[in-house]
């Protein structure tokens, strides 16, 4: 069975204070919150210390960082590392994120190279994938998402596959409240699961204004598994809400 898993990805939100209110407020709820689900948050890399440090003596809440580079160490200004990563306890990866690829030269060469260092490095990477609307209106949906899959899963061994998550968000749909419909959210994610064999327990998430009010109707999908959630996700009573919701039992 994939995991299911709820991942809030903060983008170039919060402060290292703002980050130690979101989760004192946050915790409160956690221990109500659906067991069968894991949860993750993907703070500024900045506040990932102080977020480590607010989560100790707990499980529910792993940590995830936005992006990393895929080399160990060396001469990249600005980069992070796996290894640093790891050492802070980060157990996610989000690469591939479309705003990285837009605004940040990612290209699916990269998003491979850091899916194969993150695996190396026990990180388990969150590889996201979409399509603009232009090319969804052009009808290349299916063909962009499974080509972006293949490219970013590249060479990874057959056993590592099932570590992959992999995060569809349509361009159109993130931080726009144009949420894709579930049925065409799930029909695409069929297309991905099937991308290449070995991906049968992977987990798929959908991402692109997914809210409290609409997670139930994703989870109820087949080949949705959990979601990548930006908005919804910065404030600590809508994000449990969601969470609370995206539960199936
Ligand atoms: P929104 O939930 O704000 O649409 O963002 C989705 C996203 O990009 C998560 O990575």
């Amino acid at each position: 069975m994939p995991t299911t898993l709820i991942a809030g990805n903060w983008k170039m939100h919060k402060t290292i204070a703002e980050t130690r209110a979101f989760l004192a407020a946050f915790l409160e709820r956690v221990p109500h919150l659906p067991a069968d689900i894991a949860i993750a948050i993907a703070p500024p890399f900045t506040a990932l210390s102080a977020a480590r440090e607010a989560l100790a003596g707990q499980t529910r809440v792993a940590l995830a960082a936005q992006t990393m580079h895929w080399e160990p160490s060396g001469a990249y200004t600005g980069e992070i590392s796996a290894p640093m990563l790891a050492e802070l306890g980060v157990r996610y990866a989000i690469v591939g994120h479309s705003e990285r690829r837009m605004y940040c030269g990612e290209t699916d060469r990269t998003v491979n190279l850091k899916t194969q260092a993150a695996l190396a490095h026990g990180i388990t990477p969150i590889v996201a994938v979409g399509e603009s609307l232009e090319v969804r209106e052009a009808g290349g949906t299916d063909a962009l998402v499974v080509a972006q899959v293949r490219a970013a899963l590249h060479d990874i061994p057959p056993d590592d596959l099932q570590r992959v998550v992999i995060a569809y968000e349509p361009i159109w749909a993130i931080g726009t409240g144009l949420n894709c419909d579930a049925a065409q959210a799930d029909r695409v994610m069929g297309s991905i699961r099937t991308a290449i064999p070995g991906l049968a327990e992977a987990s798929l998430l959908y991402g692109g204004s997914m809210k409290p009010g609409n997670a139930a109707a994703y989870m109820e999908r087949p080949n949705i598994n959990g979601g990548l959630i930006g908005g919804a996700s910065l404030d600590p009573y809508a994000f449990a809400d969601l969470i609370q919701n995206a539960s199936l039992v």
